[in-house]
C-alpha cells in the first residue's frame, strides 16, 4: 500500500541543529517544506525514508506521516486511528510501540494517549488478521509516533527506530560524552570537509574525530547501524536497501590526504576512543594518544582545532577549570597558528578566559544545557 505513496516526511533533530539538518537534506535533493526548532517537514516515498535514514548526520527521527486528522477526545483518536488499514503496514506477529506528544485540554497523561492509539492498531489487526501483535515500550521494531496539539493530531511510521544519533559504534561512552548527532553538527558548523587537518584535544570516547573521519571520507553514518524501524514494515524493499548500502559503501572508500588527530590526558578515554573508532571503521583514519591538551601535536599546515572541555556545573567546579580555559587559550596562540580554533562550551564565562577574540559563534543545546562553538582565527 505504501511504497509508492508520496507523503510529508518529518525529521526530528536535537534544538540548535536544525539549520545543519535543512542544509543536508536540501544536499541529498529533498525539498524542506517548513522548518521549526526542532524538526524539518519534507516530503518523499517511504523508499526515499531509507536513504534519508542512511546519509543523515544530524538529524533524530525520520517520520512518515501516516494521517493526519481532526481530533477532539480519545474516542476520535481510536476511531481515525482504527480506520488506518494496519493489516497492510505491519506484519500480524510483529512488536509496536507508541510514543506520544500531546498538548490538548482532554487528555493529561500521554501513557493514555499511547494506550488508545495502541488499543485501535491491536484491535484492527485482530479484526482483520485473526492475530494480536505484541507491544511494548522498546523502540526496536515497528514506531508509531503521535503528536497531538488541540485539536489537529498527526500519526507517523517512525522509519527510524531508535533514534539515529545512536551510530552504535559508542560501545563504550565514558562520562559526557557528545551526542553523536551533535557532535556531527558541530563539525559541519566548522565547514570541515577532510580537506585539511582535523585536531581534537579532550577528545573523551573520540565522538568529534570519529564524526570527522565519517565526514572525511564521505561514508554514510546509517552504515554502521542495523536495525532501522522500516526493515519491520510488512512491504520493506530488501533489494533497494541493500542497493542503495551497496551504493554508499562504495563512495566510502576515499583516502585521506590530511591528518586526524585525537588526545585526552586519560588513558581510559583514549582507550575507549581507539576501540569505538574501530566500531566505527574509521580507526586507521586517527592517530590517537594519551597527553594533555598543551602536548598535542598540530601538524604544519592549514587545519582546524576543536576542544570540548568541561565546564563545570557546580560552584567550585568552574573556579578549578578557570586554569585550563586560560590554558587554551595559550595553546592556541602558541601552538596553533595558521589554524582556526573552536571551543565547545556550555561555559560562556569560563569561555572568557580564554583571551582571543571570538569571530563566530554558534548556538547549540547539549541536553538542556545552551552551548557556544566558539570560533578563534589563529
Ligand atoms: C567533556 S569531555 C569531552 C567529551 C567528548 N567530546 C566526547 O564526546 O566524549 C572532556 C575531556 O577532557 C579531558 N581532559 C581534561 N583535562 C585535560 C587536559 N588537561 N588535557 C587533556 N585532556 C583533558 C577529560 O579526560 C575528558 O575526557
Amino acid at each position: 500500500m505504501i511504497p509508492d505513496t508520496t507523503s510529508n516526511i518529518l525529521i526530528t533533530c536535537a534544538r540548535g541543529i536544525a539549520p545543519f539538518l535543512k542544509k543536508e537534506i536540501l544536499n541529498l535533493g529533498f525539498s524542506v517544506k517548513s522548518s521549526h526548532e526542532t524538526g524539518l517537514v519534507t516530503e518523499g516515498t517511504l523508499l526515499d525514508t531509507y536513504n534519508l535514514n542512511l546519509r543523515l548526520r544530524t538529524g533524530y527521527n525520520v517520520l512518515f506521516l501516516l494521517k493526519e486528522f481532526r481530533c477532539e477526545s480519545p474516542k476520535d483518536l481510536y476511531e481515525e486511528t482504527y480506520k488506518i488499514t494496519w493489516e497492510d503496514i505491519i506484519p500480524e506477529d510483529e512488536y509496536i510501540t507508541v510514543v506520544s506528544q500531546v498538548d490538548n485540554l482532554t487528555i493529561t497523561n500521554v501513557m493514555f494517549a499511547n494506550q488508545k492509539l495502541k488499543d485501535a492498531v491491536v484491535d484492527r489487526m485482530v479484526k482483520q488478521t485473526g492475530q494480536r501483535p505484541k507491544s511494548g515500550p522498546e523502540r526496536r521494531n515497528i514506531v508509531i509516533n503521535l503528536y497531538w496539539k488541540d485539536t489537529r493530531a498527526w500519526i507517523y511510521l517512525n522509519t527510524s527506530g531508535g533514534k539515529l544519533a545512536d551510530r552504535g559504534y559508542r560501545k563504550i561512552p565514558l562520562s559526557a560524552p557528545m551526542q553523536e548527532t551533535l557532535a556531527s553538527a558541530v563539525i559541519l558548523a566548522t565547514g570541515y570537509d577532510g580537506a585539511r587537518h582535523f585536531v581534537n584535544p579532550m577528545c573523551g570516547s573520540g565522538t568529534l574525530a570519529i564524526e570527522a573521519a565519517l565526514i572525511a571520507l564521505g561514508k554514510a553514518p546509517g552504515l554502521l547501524r542495523s536495525n532501522y524501524g522500516f526493515m519491520h514494515l510488512k512491504d520493506f524493499d530488501t533489494d533497494y536497501w541493500y542497493a542503495l548500502r551497496k551504493d554508499m559503501l562504495k563512495k566510502a572508500g576515499k583516502k585521506l590526504d590530511f591528518r586526524i588527530i585525537a588526545t585526552d590526558i586519560r588513558q581510559q578515554a583514549v582507550d575507549a576512543a581507539a576501540k569505538n573508532a574501530k566500531t566505527a571503521g574509521v580507526d586507521q583514519l586517527i592517530e590517537f594518544k594519551v597527553c594533555d591538551f598543551r602536548n598535542t601535536e598540530i601538524p604544519a599546515g592549514k587545519g582546524t582545532v576543536i576542544l570540548n572541555p568541561e565546564y563545570g556545573k557546580r560552584m567550585g567546579e568552574a573556579a578549578k577549570l578557570a586554569d585550563v580555559y586560560v590554558g587554551i587559550g595559550d595553546f592556541f596562540k602558541k601552538k596553533c597558528g595558521g589554524y582556526t580554533g573552536y571551543i565547545f562550551t556550555g561555559n560562556f564565562d569560563l569561555a572568557k578566559k580564554i583571551r582571543l577574540i571570538s569571530r563566530g559563534s554558534t548556538k547549540f543545546y547539549n541536553g538542556k544545557i545552551e552551548c557556544r562553538l566558539l570560533k578563534y582565527n589563529i
